[in-house]
């Protein structure tokens, strides 16, 4: 395959689903083609090539300063737009299948996206890429799609889509790829279309590491996320005020990260050991206080990854007859809180709160 077109799909062109277009279509072997939902009017008509396009105030442009696409603004790749062969609502409007589908949309009713995904994919052809947080996110997958090679990547970098068509890149740029096993796959070829799709990473200029024990980090992160995207949500403050805010914070947290560590070593992921809580301790400590995407979410009115963070674990934990009462505590609360847009009351509390509020993540009471 090493000089032939490979045909690409976006699905779920946000912050994250942008930056990694962005870096799949600087090798010249990708055909991109994205699927973008509230951002599609913006990347579908025409943005600016130039930066004065966001600058408040400024209205006209000549037809040649239009492109169609979709702009990113990286801290370590510099401003480009990128320009997909090709923008749909769906991916049925596609009308093809695909080499890679890459997923990067919320992990949020997983089975939805499986379905919408079904006209893109030809189980002999596709390769489906997931890039999302959470565990557990690949069964729907499989379980629809046995035959196709599933990509699992577990990605450290931060982006945030701050208009429909502009995103921004902070310099975190990291992400961990590995296989999601097929036993009844041939292995060649599974390997063979890893190692494709990592040419395309390293072709885009990425920081990326391919791995054998996948699940190991993903259950790292999940063990993060459950974490810090809960208690900052349940709570509004960033991490730092958390952990500053008695004397329990920290003992709860860590309890939660070791209840969460014991599952995923519960689920088969031997390497998971308990010295990441005092690693990933000593990162949030190594940091200035930070929200998460979770609180984000909470305050724009959206639902929550909360099943893929600490859904699956909670089942995990109920399946396999463990101990976790800060996760099943946790987990209950957080559901709680995503059903929030069920009363119309609650929306309007949030709109106070976030005028009340000086930043994202350091709230002013
Ligand atoms: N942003 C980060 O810095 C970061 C870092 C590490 C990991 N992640 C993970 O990366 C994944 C993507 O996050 P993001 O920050 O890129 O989110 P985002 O900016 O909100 O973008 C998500 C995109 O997917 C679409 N989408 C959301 N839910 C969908 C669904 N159920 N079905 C189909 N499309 C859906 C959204 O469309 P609409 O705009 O129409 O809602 C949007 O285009 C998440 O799992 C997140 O936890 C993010």
């Amino acid at each position: 395959m090493s000089d032939e077109q490979i045909d690409v799909l976006l699905f779920g062109l946000g912050a994250i689903g942008s930056f990694y277009s962005f870096i799949l279509s600087r090798s010249n072997r990708v055909r991109l083609s994205v699927v973008a939902r509230s951002n599609y009017d913006a990347v579908k008509s025409r943005v600016c090539l130039l930066p004065r396009c966001i600058v408040p105030g400024y209205t006209e442009l000549a037809d040649d300063e239009y492109v169609q696409g979709f702009i990113i603004d990286s801290q370590n790749h510099g401003r480009h737009t990128v320009t997909p062969f090709k923008v749909v609502r769906t991916p049925a409007e596609a009308n093809q299948t695909y080499d890679y589908v890459v997923c990067a949309h919320k992990a949020i009713d997983q089975e939805a996206a499986v379905a919408q995904l079904a006209p893109v994919i030809d189980q002999d052809r596709t390769t489906i890429v997931l890039i999302q947080n959470g565990v557990g996110n690949e069964e729907p997958f499989r379980k629809a799609y046995p035959r196709s090679t599933i990509i699992t990547c577990v990605t450290w970098t931060g982006a945030t889509q701050v208009e429909p068509g502009l995103v921004q890149h902070t310099k975190s740029e990291n992400m961990q790829i590995g296989l999601f096993p097929n036993d009844s796959a041939d292995q060649s070829v599974e390997h063979s279309r890893l190692d494709t799709f990592a040419s395309l990473l390293t072709a885009g200029g990425t920081v990326f590491q391919a791995i054998d024990d996948i699940q190991r980090q993903r259950w790292e992160k999940v063990v993060w996320n459950a974490a810090w995207n809960s208690l900052t949500t349940l709570t509004l403050l960033d991490t730092r005020s958390w952990l500053d805010s008695s004397p329990e914070a920290m003992p709860i947290t860590r309890r939660l990260m070791h209840e969460v560590i014991a599952v995923g070593r519960a689920c088969g992921v031997s390497t998971l050991d308990d010295d990441i809580v005092d690693k990933l301790i000593n990162r949030i400590l190594g940091m200035p206080g930070i929200g998460s995407s979770m609180q984000t979410d909470y305050k724009e009115g959206r639902p929550l990854e909360v099943d893929a963070i600490l859904g699956y674990p909670f089942r995990k934990s109920k399946e396999l007859g463990l101990s976790t009462p800060t996760l099943d505590t946790i987990y209950a609360i957080v559901m709680g809180v995503d059903r929030r847009w069920v009363c119309p009351l609650n929306l309007v509390i949030i709109e106070w709160i976030e005028k009340c509020t000086i930043s994202d993540t350091r709230p002013s009471w």
